[in-house]
């Protein structure tokens, strides 16, 4: 029988669909893909499979959340601005029982007072803000021990 690998869902929200040429000083030159190909390397390593989804709209985000329900083991979210005020997706995290980890690439505390505010993160497992896309693979070591896939 061949066992299914567990499944991780990252999610990228508003406007990282242009990284590379989106402030690179504080995102980074690296494009999404590249990040992404990154992220499937990591998670490869630890034996699970992933599945992307960007999106500029919210209730899309929302859906992709609710969806993760029986699909996916753990999620990985960047949910960019939508951080600091959608209430759809925190309910939407709050609402299933997948655990989720909140990251960025930015530190968010550094920067505007606007950003310092997460209305995400009281409903995620732990945040990881700051490390550039090996926020990312940070937050896949941390899923991996969550859900007790540690190589
Ligand atoms: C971000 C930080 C947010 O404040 C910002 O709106 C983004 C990206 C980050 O990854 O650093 O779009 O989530």
């Amino acid at each position: 029988m061949i066992e299914e690998k567990p499944c991780i869902l990252v999610i990228h929200g508003p406007n990282l669909n242009l990284l590379g040429k989106r402030e690179p000083n504080i995102y980074g030159n690296l494009t999404l893909d590249e990040i992404n190909a990154n992220i499937r390397g990591k998670a490869n390593n630890l034996g699970f499979a992933v599945e992307f989804v960007q999106s500029n709209h919210e209730g899309y985000i929302v859906d992709a959340i609710q969806q993760a329900e029986g699909n996916q083991k753990g999620i990985i979210i960047n949910a960019a601005a939508f951080t600091h005020y959608s209430i759809a997706i925190r309910d939407a995290l709050a609402a299933i029982s997948v655990p989720a980890i909140e990251v960025h690439l930015s530190n968010i505390y550094k920067r505007e007072e606007f950003r310092h505010h997460s209305v995400i993160s009281s409903v995620v497992y732990g945040q990881i803000s700051g490390f550039g896309y090996d926020s990312y693979l940070l937050a896949l070591e941390a899923v991996a021990r969550l859900i007790g896939n540690k190589r």
